[in-house]
């Protein structure tokens, strides 16, 4: 799923995105969010999969939308590994998100490809979780949720949704592929503004030798300032 991403040439707002899917029956509405996203928000989309959701999705039916392999397997060696991938992708999206893996990831549990890309991810990750109102609802998954948002990571509320087991549209919670959108572009555009800061950090003017080095704090954002520092303190 490439459009042309030299630079310069980007139509849209994330060159690279990466999706990862875990083992929830919404795997089945992937190719509806893949659609939207290469549609207005990446240039270039790669896949990967937990192997659960493999179970539930063949990984060959979404390689024809990509257009590329869907790995699933930490360990085959073939393609990116996973560190590889997250310095690859611009904005990086967990689409559907299981109650076992947000417990994972709530622990630093790095067991998987998805999950151990998730843990060596350089920037935030959203979470666009899908499961059973009863699982959303206990103690353990509102736990999880509160620790990856305390960690920094956009976890996405999900809407009633269709139950794609039995049928009933009072039982099953999932992403709205617009609300994942929004989340997404949250988190390119906090990228975007870090990555802004951190260069004027380094552009900051250098004191003269011998002299007291001068600190300035910049406003980089209320929520994080950002410290201006002359490099001869550094
Ligand atoms: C048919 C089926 C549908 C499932 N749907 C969900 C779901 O929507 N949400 C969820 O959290 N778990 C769901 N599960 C359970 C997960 O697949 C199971 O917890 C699995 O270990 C998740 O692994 P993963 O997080 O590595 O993908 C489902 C299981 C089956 C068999």
């Amino acid at each position: 799923m490439t459009h042309d991403s030299s630079p310069g040439t980007n139509r849209l707002p994330c060159p690279r995105l990466l999706v990862a899917i875990t083992g929830s029956v919404h795997v089945l509405v992937v190719p509806q969010h893949l659609d939207a996203f290469r549609r207005s928000f990446a240039d270039e989309i790669r896949v990967i999969m937990t192997e659960a959701a493999t179970h539930l999705c063949s990984p060959r039916a979404l390689e024809a939308m990509v257009g590329s392999p869907i790995p699933s397997d930490l360990w085959s060696g073939t393609g990116p590994g996973h560190v590889e991938l997250t310095q690859w992708a611009d904005c990086f999206v967990v689409v559907p998100t299981t109650a076992n893996c947000l417990a994972k990831v709530a622990q630093g549990l790095a067991d998987d490809l998805v999950t151990t890309a998730i843990v060596a991810a350089p920037g935030p990750v959203v979470f666009a979780p899908a499961m059973n109102r009863h699982m959303w609802e206990t103690a353990p998954v509102q736990r999880n949720i509160a620790q990856i948002r305390r960690d920094g990571h956009l976890v996405v509320e999900p809407r009633p949704a269709l139950s794609l087991a039995s049928g009933r549209d009072d039982e099953a919670l999932g992403p709205a592929t617009d609300d994942v959108l929004a989340y997404m572009w949250h988190a390119t555009m906090r990228r975007r503004r870090d990555a802004y800061w951190q260069q004027a950090t380094a552009d900051a003017p250098v004191a003269p030798s011998g002299a007291e080095p001068r600190r300035t704090v910049a406003l980089g954002s209320r929520d994080q300032p950002v410290e201006l520092r002359s490099r001869a303190s550094a």
